[in-house]
């Protein structure tokens, strides 16, 4: 990617392989990343390594790990064009998230609302790990000099302290890193829960009428959209105080492109019965394509083996002379 006569934007986003995923990730990320990779050099990555930061079995790391990295595939991100890897096949995150450590501080790393969060949820394991996990996702974006990536909501804060941590780097050794923006793309839906609409869609909610996943059959995908919470209205409209019907809104707007005006106009008069119908159709549409891409390449592990090595060998070119030209600038010994 580098050879190319103009340079592009190099466009970067990593995504945690911590279960299947649903279409909150589809939506919120991505559908996205697929219009990224059109228009710029991406980088895709799944973050075997942050998994870890909760217990898991290993055959189900590994197997998770696969998966999500055949979903990468399934997306057509395209893994010839784009570096398409797993964090883990390339050493240099860790070397280089261990130096980075060394110029955080406790307190700014204290800081981090996730941190918080995550220890409240697992306070029979808060580890070091969890703790240092915005360094090791600030190693993971400046090891590649990305000048943007497209981050959601929770993790802003993350970004922002690698952006820290780069300026400071750079403050003391001179340019080092390039210091990464957000990437502000086409705006994607932030999707809630089907059952309790106030809170997001999570893979681990324990009600799984709550979510849909992107492995869902399509009579599945019709029962829960048709058992979605509502209110008693029966209007198709958005508003504030309707946050089942916009969530609906939201879905049936990123598998049609409508927005929300025009949406309104075609269920005018029409009850919640038609609208979920419609909704259900949609996505079912939506999502066929991409699940039987993945299942097809999650039955060829030949071609996952070699994308996965070619793109971990792509990306450990660009991450070691990052990381040889820190241990330089920090003043290791080097031979
Ligand atoms: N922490 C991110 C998440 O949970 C995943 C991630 C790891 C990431 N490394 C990254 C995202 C680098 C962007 C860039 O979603």
């Amino acid at each position: 990617m580098e050879n190319t006569a103009e340079k592009k934007n190099v466009v970067l986003s990593f995504v945690q392989s911590s279960g299947t995923p649903t279409i909150a990730n589809y939506f919120g990320a991505f559908k996205n990343w697929h219009g990224m990779a059109v228009e710029n050099d991406c980088i895709f990555g799944v973050a075997d390594l942050h998994a870890i930061t909760v217990r898991n079995t290993p055959a189900d790391l590994r197997r998770r790990s696969q998966e999500m990295y055949a979903w990468l595939l399934a997306l057509g991100l395209e893994p010839e064009k784009n570096i398409v890897f797993l964090q883990s096949h390339v050493p240099e995150h860790s070397q280089l998230a261990w130096i980075l450590n060394c110029y955080t501080q406790f307190g700014e790393a204290s800081r981090m609302t996730q941190f918080k969060d995550k220890s409240r949820q697992h306070a029979d394991n808060v580890n070091v790990g969890l703790f240092t996990y915005p360094i090791l996702m600030a190693a993971d974006i400046l090891l590649y000099q990305a000048d943007q990536v497209p981050v959601g909501e929770d993790q802003k804060q993350h970004l922002e302290i690698a952006r820290d941590i780069a300026e400071r780097f750079n403050g003391i050794y001179g340019e080092t890193f390039r210091v990464p923006a957000p990437y502000i793309g086409k705006k994607g839906g932030r999707i809630l829960s089907l059952q309790e609409p106030e809170k997001k869609m999570s893979k681990s909610d324990p009600n799984v009428k709550a979510f849909v996943s992107l492995t869902d059959a399509d009579d599945v995908i019709v029962k829960k959209i048709k058992s979605a919470v509502t209110d008693s209205e029966a209007c198709v409209r958005y508003a504030e105080t309707k946050p089942g019907v916009n969530n609906l809104m939201t879905i049936y707007s990123c598998c049609t492109g409508k927005d929300f005006d025009a949406i309104e106009a075609e269920f005018a008069g029409k009850g919640y019965g038609d609208f979920k119908a419609a909704v259900a159709e949609a996505l079912v549409e939506e999502l066929r394509p991409v699940r039987s891409e993945f299942e097809r390449i999650l039955k060829d592990k030949a071609y996952i083996e070699q994308c996965a090595r070619t793109g971990a060998e792509r990306a450990e070119a660009i991450a070691r002379r990052t990381v040889r030209k820190v241990m330089k600038k920090v003043g290791f010994y080097q031979v």
